[in-house]
């Protein structure tokens, strides 16, 4: 699949920035190979529109705000969060211009900005623990991995790379595969596991947990196309929930970011302390995806690579996506 030429993912939220990145500029971003710019208007809502002035293609992101409009930084003509252009100085107006950029629909949750270039056919994963009392949101990674948005959430679904990837940090050396149930769901699936892990003499003040064995009992959620809320419970009554949101940038680039929410406080575990055990396990991950094939068939009969039991709930995405695309493409009736 390459994410550019698949429309059906035109048709999804995707986090394409922190919040604290739009503040009085203009900030420029990418998402499925289009340039968007997105500023805060009058009311201080991020607005996104075409990375691209109709008048000669200047990146509008470089220009300014000026009550709530986008400038561009070229000659100056100004839209508004409609992408109408309101203004070109150059030119008495005595009426509105007819022309204008695109305006993609964008709004902000969990401290960051989303933008769906068309309708989206589900709204942004739910995480009712962020508006619970006695739990604890902490940002971790906001960056640009060299591989695809699908390899990389089909590894997070991947029981049978972790006594491989993650043998220094938290992987045992026992490499079968405990039982796993997969349940569908309109939007994705659930994905539960238990299964023991190793509690690293370096990772323990994390877990808070002085063990050198442990396991955790996950909750596993998919979201089509990209994401997961991962809920792990340790023995100890510690809740880690990994959010993973992926946005592909173009068919080989894709922005990866990361919070985690957990049922304990600073005081407990610092904020610095649970980022870098996570940074760890990340990074290993990272140095295999962006060594494997950007490009992920989503058709088995394609026969390019060889699968097995473990790999079931990569498959289940790869058929999801695909039969998701062959519906959106046939007219209904
Ligand atoms: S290129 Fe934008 S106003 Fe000229
Ligand atoms: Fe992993």
């Amino acid at each position: 699949m390459r994410a550019c030429d698949t429309p059906l993912l035109r048709k999804f939220w995707y986090c394409v920035a922190r919040s604290g990145d739009v503040q009085d500029k203009p900030f420029g971003t990418r998402l499925l190979g289009e340039a968007v710019a997105l500023w805060r208007d009058g009311q201080g809502l991020v607005r996104a529109v075409q990375d691209r002035c109709p008048h000669r293609t200047a990146k509008l992101s470089l220009g300014q705000v000026n009550n709530g409009n986008l400038v561009c930084p070229y000659h100056g003509w100004t839209f508004n969060g409609d992408g109408h252009c309101i203004r070109v100085p150059q030119v008495v107006q005595d009426r509105p211009t007819p022309f204008g950029v695109n305006a993609y629909r964008c709004t902000e949750r969990y401290g960051y900005v989303w933008v769906a270039l068309e309708e989206p056919l589900f709204d942004i994963p739910e995480i009712a623990e962020l508006a619970t009392q006695g739990w604890r949101q902490v940002h971790e990674f906001h960056e640009v991995w060299r591989t695809s948005a699908l390899r990389i959430i089909e590894n997070a679904f991947d029981p049978a790379h972790i006594s491989f990837v993650h043998r220094n940090t938290f992987g045992t050396d026992d490499p079968r595969i405990e039982p796993f149930t997969l349940d569908e769901r309109p939007d994705g699936f659930v994905f539960r596991n238990d299964f023991r892990v190793t509690n690293a003499e370096h990772m323990k003040s994390a877990l808070a947990m002085d063990e050198d064995e442990t396991t955790r009992a996950t909750r596993n959620r998919f979201h089509l196309p990209f994401s997961r809320v991962g809920h792990i419970h340790y023995p100890n009554g510690l809740v880690h929930i990994l959010c993973s949101f992926l946005t592909p940038i173009d068919d080989v680039h894709t922005r990866f970011t990361q919070f985690v929410v957990r049922n304990d406080r600073e005081e407990d575990v610092p904020a610095e302390v649970v980022v870098a055990y996570d940074r760890e396990v990340t990074d290993e991950d990272r140095a295999v995806l962006e060594s494997t094939d950007p490009e992920v068939p989503l058709d088995r009969s394609e026969g390019v690579e060889l699968h097995m039991a473990a790999d079931r709930a990569g498959l289940t995405m790869r058929r999801m996506l695909r039969d998701l695309s062959v519906a959106q493409a046939t007219p209904a009736g």
